[in-house]
């Protein structure tokens, strides 16, 4: 199986030699190369260059070839969303209405209504039926351009349930082309029965859920919402220092609804990642700096709740790294389309568009731990990306928010869509 797309227009996020990810001044620089072309061969990128195609490459052309000419067109690597929860039953449209009334987000999960709403539904669907909710939300962040993506527990809220979540996304990797990865969020709320006795949940977390999730090998990272009203500093740091133990290295949400001190005790951990960040202050940009913790910021959530938006311009100033992603989840952020995370970034955020594709694509796989393989267009990398349809320049990809301008998703070096 190979391909080879000529006359690309411009072939975007280009790496001679491979980054780990950009910070500061360097996530202005995007590495592009204009009339190009671009050889893969089985699931990997082999080769690009300027047209016209060498001669040595055109030898490689054989009748099992695809080749694509993709004048008028570009080709970007596929986007990598580090922060999901795309396993979950059924919708919360309800609380939206509640939201449009005037409702907080806190208070609608005060009144039963947010994660724990979503735990009952989940607890009542059977796992074929979340794998088959869960697989078409798959497609359709597919088509519109994500290659990898993580997926988090936490609507389970009791040990079978959190398992049974875990065991959800391990099938969705056998019957996706994306790339997943995992991730245990075993305190995302704290349950109706245990309102007095949150202690004692945080317990459950660490001596019953952890271990079973790390014998069974059901996660890759470990996640806590460690905010205001949800799981405490001295909580996260407790389960952090649990989930070490059994290998699970930390990606937490983190300073969404107050200066929680969860960057703080992320990068204590030194987590993969912290995640939203709307409240960040000098103090926690100064403890992220010099850190291998990556800043994540969540356009869609901060959007739809209408929360302040995390200072990016000053972290990147500060000589930061800052990823993105889409936060798909059926309260905060119903929507996973990266596209629009894209235009977010530009647009609320002020983000130069360079600065915004280096947050979705190499900053994003580096948060999943994933750059070493996705995230750009490099020699060896796994051949994850996307053929947009004619566009002008890449700035188009945000500038022209809400429509799809991903046309044909090549994944692990096959045609998936297109
Ligand atoms: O990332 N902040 C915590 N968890 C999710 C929301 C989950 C939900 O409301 O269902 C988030 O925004
Ligand atoms: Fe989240």
């Amino acid at each position: 199986m190979s391909i080879l797309i000529t006359n690309i227009k411009e072939l975007i996020q280009v790496e001679e030699k491979p980054q780990r990810m950009v910070a500061g001044k360097a996530m202005s620089v995007l590495k592009t190369i204009k009339n190009a072309w671009l050889q893969i061969e089985g699931d990997r990128i082999k080769d690009f260059g300027t047209m016209p195609v060498p001669v040595s490459v055109m030898h490689h052309v054989s009748p099992v070839t695809t080749v694509i000419d993709a004048s008028g067109k570009m080709v970007f690597p596929s986007f990598c969303d580090s922060h999901t929860h795309l396993v979950y039953a059924g919708s919360r449209e309800i609380e939206y209405i509640d939201k449009i009334k005037g409702l907080s987000y806190e208070e609608i999960a005060r009144r039963g209504g947010g994660i724990v709403n979503s735990a009952k539904r989940l607890h009542d669907a059977t796992e074929e039926e979340l794998v088959e909710q869960a697989l078409s939300r798959l497609n359709e962040i597919m088509k519109m351009g994500t290659g990898a993506v993580e997926i988090k527990s936490g609507y389970g809220l009791n040990v079978q349930d959190e398992l049974k979540m875990l065991r959800v996304i391990r099938s969705l990797q056998t019957l996706s082309p994306l790339k997943i990865v995992a991730t245990f969020l075993g305190a995302h709320a704290v349950p109706a029965g245990y309102k007095d006795r949150q202690h004692e949940f945080v317990d459950m977390v660490i001596t019953e859920m952890i271990p079973q999730v790390a014998s069974d090998e059901l996660a890759d990272y470990i996640d806590v919402f460690c905010d205001r009203g949800f799981f405490t500093v001295l909580e996260t740091d407790r389960i952090l220092n649990a989930g070490l133990k059994y290998g699970l290295r930390a990606k937490i949400h983190a300073n969404e609804l107050d200066y929680s001190g969860g960057i703080q005790v992320g990068v204590k951990y030194n987590a993969l990642s912290v995640d939203h960040l709307e409240y960040t202050g000098d103090e926690e940009i100064k403890c992220l700096l010099g850190s291998d913790t990556m800043p994540t910021v969540l356009p869609g959530a901060a959007f739809f709740l209408e929360m302040n938006y995390a200072p990016v311009r000053k972290m990147i100033n500060a000589g930061l790294p800052v990823a993105m992603a889409s936060d798909f989840n059926p309260g905060s952020s119903p929507s996973g389309n990266m596209q629009f995370v894209l235009s977010m970034a530009c647009i609320k955020y002020r983000m130069f568009p360079e600065e915004a594709i280096n947050a979705v694509t190499i900053n994003s796989a580096y948060a999943m731990g994933l750059s070493d393989e996705y995230g750009s267009i490099a020699r060896g990398k796994i051949a994850n990306v996307f053929i947009t349809k004619p566009i002008p320049t890449y700035s188009f990809m945000p500038y022209a928010y809400g429509s799809n301008k991903a046309e044909q998703i090549i994944l692990n070096g096959n045609l998936v869509c297109g």
